[in-house]
């Protein structure tokens, strides 16, 4: 078994295309799409997935939802809701976490080997990339020290910058 470390790895590029086990969402309270990767997610999945989501009554902010991925490569979705920044005084880090934690025991319970996140909330949710990087490396390493059975976790980079600063971090 490699070591967490190399069991955490950054994939720069778009997480639809990604043929693996599963791959999260970073969606919105009400499942129910969005723009960002939300909606890249739903146009590659296709209307299926909007319609199953309907059944889902939405998701709290911090906790993870499991999908069919339907025409995505990805067997899985795992749609979960990180925390709007609205300056660090509102439990973000706190909720923030819970969404790699939550997403990461969805993963354990079904056995899933490979897993991958976009950089949740550091989009249209405005947190600042540094802090939000920061706390998806620890929580990722904790994840994979208590799963053997993940293989692996792709933290997905949509931009250089993003990837440049996975990399500098993981160094760290
Ligand atoms: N693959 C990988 N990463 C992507 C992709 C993609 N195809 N598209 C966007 N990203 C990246 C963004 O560059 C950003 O770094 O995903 C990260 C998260 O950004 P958002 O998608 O804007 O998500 P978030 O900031 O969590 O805001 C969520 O946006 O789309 C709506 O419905 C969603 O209301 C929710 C909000």
């Amino acid at each position: 078994m490699e070591t967490p470390d190399k069991r955490l790895r950054i994939h720069r590029g778009d997480i639809t295309r990604l043929d693996i086990d599963a791959i999260v969402n970073a969606a919105n309270e009400t499942l129910l799409g969005g723009g960002g990767v939300d909606g890249a997610i739903h146009r590659a999945a296709g209307p299926e997935l909007l319609a199953y989501c309907r059944t889902l009554g939405g998701c709290p902010t911090g906790e993870a939802r499991m999908t069919p991925g339907f025409h995505l490569p990805a067997r899985y979705i795992l749609h979960t809701v990180g925390p709007i920044w609205q300056g660090g005084g509102h439990d973000e880090a706190h909720l923030l976490a819970g969404c790699y934690r939550a997403c990461l025991a969805l993963a354990e319970s079904r056995g899933l080997r490979h897993l991958a996140f976009p950089a949740i909330s550091c989009g249209i949710y405005g947190y600042p990339w540094e802090a939000a990087a920061t706390i998806a490396i620890a929580t990722c390493r904790e994840g994979l020290e208590r799963n053997p059975t993940l293989e692996h976790v792709l933290l997905v980079a949509f931009s250089d910058e993003m990837a440049d600063l996975y990399h500098r971090l993981l160094k760290e």
